[in-house]
């Protein structure tokens, strides 16, 4: 049993007793280019590339970068360059042009994030693989877009969109954030639904397997994306109901069928978006933190007493939000948390439902916009207020 530890977070890697096959063991790939496409041939994830491209007929379009091109888009990765540090290595924030896509001076032309591998880790290597063959083929406004690559001998690299607000991890959990008020906190709600929903509806019955706030992603206008595919599989079909697979994921947010046994089912990310859920009402972390039930603790055994008593259910709210938040809202959005956690997956709700649960419940995007807006613009000393904001609305007609 292995065990990888991210910055923030434990990642779960290991081989659950031998009895479970895992197409993603092997971890070696090919790679030929043609321009800026790229094809890559390997024993890992080329079953679900092959399936998505077999189901959408789509074709993946990703520049292939130099690491000289890298090096200059980012300033030598320069540490005050520094997006972010996961797992598997560092983020960097970089320029390149538009349209030719060669690297540019700070604040000329694209802004992007280039994901640097550490060297030398096998499952680096692997979700590094597994990115590039997913994630160039699915587009979808809650997906970061990956624009391209680098694979120069040891050196993985990997070129997104930038995403100006970074993660929702650090919006909830990093001291000082400024508060992310209710609304915007369910529109992020609906858009990482949105985003499992599009992966679970495609033919490949795409399981992502490593949802959490950190991989949450937020542009300018706090709209949500997932990222990081580098643990995605095809989900079970036909009659199967699971995968079996090698058990990877992070602490506190795999299911617990899923890390006992390695079955996976689309259920697994519903499980993992409960968690998520949880994190947005509650303001705590997944796992380890002091407030909920101090560090061996994970959110969900903190939580669920709360949750299955109607009368407590809101004891388990982000005491940041000082109250500013629908209480019926906040009931109907703990009880589906509560049904994405069950321990039977079979209970859990599939992500469509969850989906259109949540958008009855949803603030309108355009009035959630003035009311984040509005809060910005207010002193730091005052607290957010719904019916003041409401007034902004009216006069801003
Ligand atoms: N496209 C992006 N735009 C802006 N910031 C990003 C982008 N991608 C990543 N980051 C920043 O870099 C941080 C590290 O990301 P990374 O995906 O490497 O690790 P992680 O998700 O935190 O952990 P793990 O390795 O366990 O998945 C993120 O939390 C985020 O703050
Ligand atoms: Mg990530």
């Amino acid at each position: 049993m292995g065990l990888c530890l991210g910055k923030s977070s434990a990642k779960l890697a290991h081989a659950s007793s031998g009895q479970f096959s895992d197409n993603n063991k092997s971890g070696n790939g090919s790679t030929t280019q043609n321009n800026s496409s790229i094809v890559i041939v390997n024993n890992n994830s080329g079953s679900l590339c092959n399936a998505l491209l077999a189901s959408k007929g789509l074709s993946s379009n990703l520049k292939s970068f130099t690491f000289s091109d890298l090096k200059n888009a980012t300033r030598n990765f320069r540490t005050d360059s520094l997006l972010g540090e996961g797992g598997f290595g560092y983020v960097f924030k970089g320029w390149i042009d538009e349209n030719t896509f060669s690297p540019s001076k700070p604040g000329i032309g694209l802004v992007v994030a280039v994901k640097k591998l550490k060297t030398g880790s096998c499952q680096g290597h692997r979700e590094w693989l597994t990115e590039v063959n997913y994630l160039g083929l699915l587009r979808h406004e809650n997906l970061v877009k990956l624009i391209g690559y680098c694979s120069e001998c040891d050196d993985k690299l990997l070129v997104y969109e930038y995403m100006p607000k970074g993660s929702l991890e650090n919006h909830l959990f990093r001291k000082g954030a400024q508060l992310m008020p209710w609304s915007i906190r369910m529109r992020i709600a609906v858009d990482v639904a949105r985003g499992l929903s599009f992966l679970h509806s495609l033919d490949a019955n795409v399981i992502y397997r490593d949802l959490k706030a950190s991989n949450v992603l937020l542009d300018s206008e706090f709209n949500a994306k997932l990222s990081d595919f580098g643990l995605a599989r095809e989900g079970p079909r036909g009659d199967k109901t699971h995968v079996s697979t090698r058990v990877l994921g992070t602490r506190g947010y795999a299911a617990p069928e899923y890390v006992a046994t390695g079955h996976l089912t689309p259920k697994s990310d519903v499980y993992s978006y409960g968690v998520v859920l949880l994190e947005l009402l509650s303001g705590k972390r997944a796992m380890g933190d002091e407030n909920a039930g101090g560090a061996e603790e994970t959110l969900v055994d903190w939580a669920k007493p709360f949750l299955s008593d109607s009368r407590k259910v809101l004891r388990i709210m982000d005491s940041k939000l000082g109250g500013q938040y629908s209480k019926k809202g906040a009931q109907s959005a703990a009880a589906l948390a509560l049904r994405c956690l069950h321990t039977n997956p079979n209970y859990r709700p599939p992500m469509t439902e969850v989906l259109a649960v949540l958008e009855q419940l949803q603030v309108p995007r355009e009035v959630s916009k003035i009311l984040s807006r509005a809060n910005k613009e207010d002193s730091v000393n005052e607290k957010f207020s719904p019916h003041r904001t409401m007034r902004n609305i009216r006069q801003s007609r």
